[in-house]
């Protein structure tokens, strides 16, 4: 039994979509949320930037005592590989190409993802290390993120987008389509406009569930059932007076303490 808390982070408020699977499924945890805001959008800079942000965000929520950390980000999980930490620490990309090979029928999948993440490859390569017959058709929505802080997730503009990102992909005949961003879960009804209940959709907080499962499992660190988590601690780097609002109405029904501005450096 590990009472600590288990740290989540993002660049904004995509990570808040893995958030939510994450609590819904271990309702004794303990979780504390850092959005990155001084320094988002994370999925236009360069793999260099995004690491060494991700390693400092790393750094500070282990002097948060933090038992593990998801990085509930796809482009900081692309350039996580390479690095060994104190703690385990999961990425979003594996769970997500796991989920997506289990799911394809036709072997045809595709990827929608920050340009980042798509020029990293990092999906191409996890799904082709679980089956090589598999074809991965890859596009960069670099214009979905800026919607999502916007809060422009219900808007004809945003559809429109939607459609000139993921319509390429359905006439490559996919059928299960990765949200590799984990801002794109919150445009979900938009994009399901757009395939029409033709694919599969593939996010990374359901995905990514299943790893911390076993991670927690294997380390023997699970909250006590006993433990009843108080309400998510909310960090961001940016001063943002709007960001409770916002951060509630993306994510109905979960118990989220008053921001609190963090300096990481
Ligand atoms: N939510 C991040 C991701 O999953 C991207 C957001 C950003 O570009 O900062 O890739």
């Amino acid at each position: 039994v590990d009472n600590r808390p288990i740290g989540v982070f993002d660049s904004g408020f995509g990570g808040l979509s893995v958030l939510q699977s994450l609590v819904a499924e271990f309702p004794n945890e303990q979780f504390i949320y850092l959005g990155d805001t001084a320094r988002i959008p994370y999925g236009v800079k360069s793999p260099a930037t995004v690491a060494k942000y991700l390693k400092q965000n790393l750094e500070f929520l282990m002097t948060l005592k933090c038992k593990t950390v998801v990085v509930a980000c796809n482009t900081a999980s692309a350039v996580l590989k390479s690095e060994t930490f104190a703690i385990p620490v999961i990425g979003v990309i594996e769970p997500g190409a796991e989920a997506a090979v289990a799911t394809t029928q036709n072997k045809s999948i595709g990827v929608i993802a920050t340009k980042g993440t798509v020029n990293s490859k990092a999906y191409v390569t996890a799904i082709h290390t679980l089956d090589t017959s598999i074809t991965v058709h890859q596009n960069a929505g670099p214009l979905l993120v800026p919607l999502v802080e916007e809060n422009w997730v219900d808007d004809p503009i945003t559809n429109l987008i939607i459609y000139r990102y993921v319509a390429p992909l359905l006439s490559k005949g996919i059928d299960t389509l990765v949200l590799g961003c984990t801002h794109y879960p919150f445009l979900l009804p938009a994009i399901e406009k757009v395939t029409t209940g033709k694919v599969n959709i593939v996010r990374s907080g359901p995905a990514v569930a299943q790893s911390l499962r076993q991670t927690l499992a294997g380390a023997d660190a699970a909250a006590g059932a006993s433990q009843k988590p108080a309400p998510t601690r909310l960090l961001t780097t940016d001063d943002s007076s709007t960001y409770i609002e916002m951060a509630r109405r993306l994510t109905v029904g979960l118990d989220l303490a008053k921001p609190e501005l963090v300096e990481i450096i």
